[in-house]
This record gives C-alpha cells, sequence and structure tokens, in this order.
C-alpha cells in the first residue's frame, strides 16, 4: 500500500484535496475539495443517500442548521463531556492526546517483540479508560510506564486535562455570556430534536430512521493524517428509533448494511473490520466501529451505535416538551430506543483513495513503465469518462465532441485531444477515469469507438451509438 505522502502529494497534484487558505499558510486539519475531490464527494454522498433513503421507504432524510440553541449542547452532554483527555510536554511544549500516547507505547513495545508487556499496559489502559476519573487514571499510567515524549524525549508531563472540542461563536451584535452558542460538533442533535416533528409530518411510524448529511465542526488537538481528523467535516449519520426491546435486532440489521456499502463501493474486504468498543459510553448498550486500514493502520471510519433513549429522554428533560410516540397499533406511549450510524465523509473519501491507489508495472512496446492508477468504483470516479480523437484533424475531434455531449447527459466525462493517446490514457488512470473512448479512423468509416477499461486495459470496439448504454451497464454492474 502507498504511504499517506504519496496520497497527499497526488490529490494535491490532479486536484482532489488543497490545504485551506494555502496562499497564507494554510489552517491546520482544514481542506478544500478541489474540482476532482468534489465530484468524488458528492457521488460518495450521492451512494450514500441512495442506500440509506431512497432504497428504505422508512428513512426520511433531514437537512438541520449548523447553528442549534445552546442547550441542545447542554442536553445531548456536549458541554459537560465533550473533551479530550490531554497533557502537555513541558520541555517542548507541545500537546498530546494521553489515550494516544498509551497506544503508541503499546504499539512499540509490540514492535519490539515484548508483547507480555504490551498486554500487560493495554489492560492497565483499559482499566484506566473505565475508571471514575479516567484523566487521572491515563495520568498515572503515562507516569508509571515512563512514557517519554516523541517530541522532547523527556518525561516532564502536566497531568492529564480535559479539552472541550467544541468551537464557540456569539450570535448577534452584543456578545455576552448569554449569547455563547456552538458550532455542531455532529449532525445527530438536529435530527433527536426534530423527532417528534419529522414522524408527525412525514407520517412515519416507530421503527422509521432519520439521515442526514451535513458539516460538523471539532477543536481537534491532535490534527495529523491529513483528512482523517479535521476540525472541519462532514458525517453522514442515521437515526433510526425503533420500539425499546427491539433495539438489538436493529443493530445487527444497519451494522450488516452498513458494511455491505463500503464493500459495494470495492473497498477491499480484507481492508475492512470490525472493532467493538472496550468502553461503552454510560448511555449506550453496544457499539463497533467499522476500521479500515490506513496507511497509518486500523482505524474507525464508521461507528454504530445503540443508543437507548439517552437522548430523547435528555432532551425531553431539557426541553420541557413531551418526545414520547404514540403507538397506534398496540396504544402503547414510550420514549423509543435509538440505533445510530454515524459515518465521515471525509474519512470514506481517504478510504476510497487510499484504497484504489495502485503502482504497476506495464510494457509499452519493449521498455516497461510504471503507472499510478486510482481503481475507483466506477459509480464513484470524478470522471466516468474520457472520450479522446485520435488526432487533431479529419472530423475526430467533431465526432468526439458529438460523443462527449451524449454522455454528458448522464456522467461526468472529459474530453482531451492533447498529446500522445499513451499519455492521455496515463493520466486518466492516475485520475481513477474508468473508461476512454477513442474516435479514430474507423470511427468516421464505420461508426465504431474504442472504449478502453483502465483496471484491464483492454479495449472494446463498439458502435458509438451504444457508447452510453454500455458505460451504463458497467457502472451500474
Ligand atoms: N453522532 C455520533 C458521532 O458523532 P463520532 O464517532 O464522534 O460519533 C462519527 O463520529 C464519525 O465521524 C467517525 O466515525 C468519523 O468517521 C467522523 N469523524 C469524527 N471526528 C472527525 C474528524 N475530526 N475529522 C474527520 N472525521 C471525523
Amino acid at each position: 500500500m502507498a504511504d499517506l505522502d504519496t496520497i497527499v502529494s497526488l490529490a494535491k497534484r490532479r486536484g482532489f484535496l488543497y490545504p485551506s487558505s494555502e496562499i497564507y499558510g494554510g489552517l491546520g486539519a482544514v481542506y478544500d475539495y478541489g474540482p476532482l475531490g468534489v465530484e468524488l464527494k458528492r457521488n460518495v454522498r450521492e451512494r450514500w443517500w441512495n442506500a440509506m433513503v431512497r432504497e428504505h421507504d422508512n428513512v426520511v432524510g433531514l437537512d438541520a442548521a449548523i447553528l442549534m440553541h445552546p442547550t441542545v449542547w447542554k442536553a445531548s452532554g456536549h458541554v459537560d463531556a465533550f473533551s479530550d483527555p490531554m497533557i502537555d510536554d513541558k520541555a517542548s511544549k507541545r500537546r498530546y492526546r494521553a489515550d494516544q500516547l498509551i497506544e503508541g507505547h503499546v504499539d512499540k513495545l509490540r514492535a519490539k517483540g515484548k508483547d507480555d508487556e504490551a498486554d500487560a499496559v493495554y489492560g492497565r489502559f483499559v482499566a484506566a479508560l473505565n475508571a471514575d476519573d479516567p484523566a487521572s487514571a491515563l495520568g498515572q499510567v503515562i507516569q508509571d510506564e515512563e512514557i517519554k515524549s516523541p517530541d522532547s524525549g523527556a518525561f516532564d508531563w502536566t497531568d492529564v486535562r480535559q479539552f472541550n472540542l467544541m468551537f464557540e461563536t456569539r450570535v448577534g451584535a452584543v456578545a455576552g455570556e448569554d449569547d455563547r452558542i456552538y458550532l455542531r460538533p455532529e449532525t445527530a442533535q438536529g435530527i433527536f430534536v426534530h423527532f417528534k416533528t419529522v414522524a408527525e409530518t412525514a407520517r412515519q411510524q416507530v421503527p422509521f430512521g432519520i439521515a442526514q448529511i451535513g458539516k460538523a465542526f471539532r477543536n481537534e488537538i491532535v490534527a495529523r493524517q491529513f483528512i482523517f481528523r479535521m476540525r472541519e467535516f462532514e458525517q453522514m449519520e442515521m437515526q433510526y428509533f425503533v420500539k425499546p426491546g427491539e433495539q438489538m435486532e436493529a443493530y445487527e440489521a444497519w451494522s450488516e448494511r452498513r458494511m455491505a456499502w463500503h464493500r459495494a463501493n470495492g473497498i477491499r474486504p480484507e481492508k475492512l473490520r470490525w472493532h467493538e468498543h472496550e468502553k461503552l459510553a454510560h448511555y449506550a448498550d453496544a457499539a463497533q466501529d467499522v476500521q479500515y486500514e490506513y496507511p497509518f493502520g486500523w482505524n474507525e471510519v464508521e461507528g454504530v451505535h445503540s443508543r437507548t433513549d439517552y437522548d430523547l429522554s435528555r432532551h425531553q428533560e431539557f426541553s420541557g416538551k413531551k418526545l414520547e410516540y404514540f403507538d397506534p397499533q398496540t396504544q402503547e406511549r414510550y420514549l423509543p430506543y435509538v440505533v445510530e450510524t454515524s459515518v465521515g465523509l471525509d474519512r470514506t473519501i481517504l478510504m476510497v483513495l487510499c484504497d484504489a491507489y495502485a503502482e504497476e508495472e506495464v510494457t509499452n512496446g519493449d521498455k516497461t513503465e510504471t503507472r499510478t492508477v486510482l481503481r475507483f468504483h466506477p459509480a464513484l470516479a470524478p470522471f466516468t469518462a474520457a472520450v479522446f480523437p485520435l488526432v487533431k484533424k479529419g472530423g475526430m475531434p467533431e465526432a468526439a465532441h458529438k460523443i462527449e455531449a451524449d454522455l454528458r447527459r448522464q456522467f461526468n466525462v472529459t474530453y482531451d485531444e492533447k498529446g500522445a493517446v499513451g499519455r492521455r490514457y496515463r493520466r486518466q488512470d492516475e485520475v481513477g477515469t474508468p473508461f476512454a473512448i477513442t474516435v479514430d479512423g474507423d470511427t468516421l468509416e464505420d461508426g465504431t469507438v474504442t472504449v478502453r477499461d483502465r483496471d484491464s486495459m483492454e479495449q472494446d470496439r463498439i458502435p458509438a451509438e451504444n457508447v452510453r448504454r454500455y458505460i451504463e451497464d458497467k457502472v451500474d454492474a
């Protein structure tokens, strides 16, 4: 697998992603999507929306505002508890996440073959996470294990402190304590607060789901690994409301569907796995993550959580509004339980890029060369097809533009007439275009074109009028 730097460099060079405000030196952990990135992102979004909303008649959509009433975040627990345990290295003045320091230490022990020691430290780590005061307990582990700062190599740490991750801002012109609001750190709360209104206006009965795609903001302290951990990112979340007691069935069913979705996007199955949470949040009765093996190791791309009635009961308490559901069949009144699926759009994009990337040796006549190819699923690729005239004369550009115009009615396509055809193929391989259509002398004689497949590099010759159908079949497959 390519290392992360290779992916970052390709992403920038070919216009997938740029550092935000780059001419001013960038802004940490904030990225902009370029012309190809934005197409890829739209395609991933659309696949998710189709799989979650369009394919389920009991899942409906919502697009809530980023700014919400500040009490929402008191009710949700984010004001008091949405924080990371942080520790400062006094020597270098750099700040680290305490849990990541310990996990890094465990990984180092394993790399040195000290598995027994690693197991023991890991056991203490899990116990610390479950302690009454996890921050102090994590600090104790760092001290006892004499974990050094990766930066200064010293042991001189501060105490572990909790650091709230929400971005604050002010609403209105006069700043005061009461005007403080937050940029939402997750999209889910917009769904919870509208649960009852959506049920009534969309005439949905439990069990049903509400899905939403939107921006979320977290003031991440350790912001590395490109678009894996960002300060502004996008989430695709779905809350599924069920009768209490029926949550495990829904949890299993949605877990299965979510893993199937990642696989249907062409992600290699051996690079995906489930990771069950060692520590459940106090309100959850089951939680697991879909992990992908990124170039920097196995990490979460999506969480599936069974959250009981915690969120609805908190909003009922803080708003003073009854959020109970009345079941017309059984005549019962209850607060539904919630199963949540929550996937990061940007993390999905990073996974898709990493998984698609390949370098391979190919022979060209008597030369061997390396080609870089992004093997995107055809439905995700930024360009579905590229259209080339073999040469820039003799009616070929006109015929190629005609095919291009026809394809544009359905797909995002690109036209390229510059340079040797071999080089044009390579340019498309590098951005993952699955099909390249070439108009040549025969096209003008018999109306056929060649369609070259990005992965096999084989060519089919087919009538130009069938190209759109040919591609449609392959994209749907
Ligand atoms: N509503 C539940 C929730 O927000 P989470 O595990 O905190 O749960 C869900 O976030 C998903 O959002 C993660 O699995 C990840 O894909 C994405 N995510 C979270 N923080 C992120 C960040 N700083 N940058 C990019 N994606 C992030």
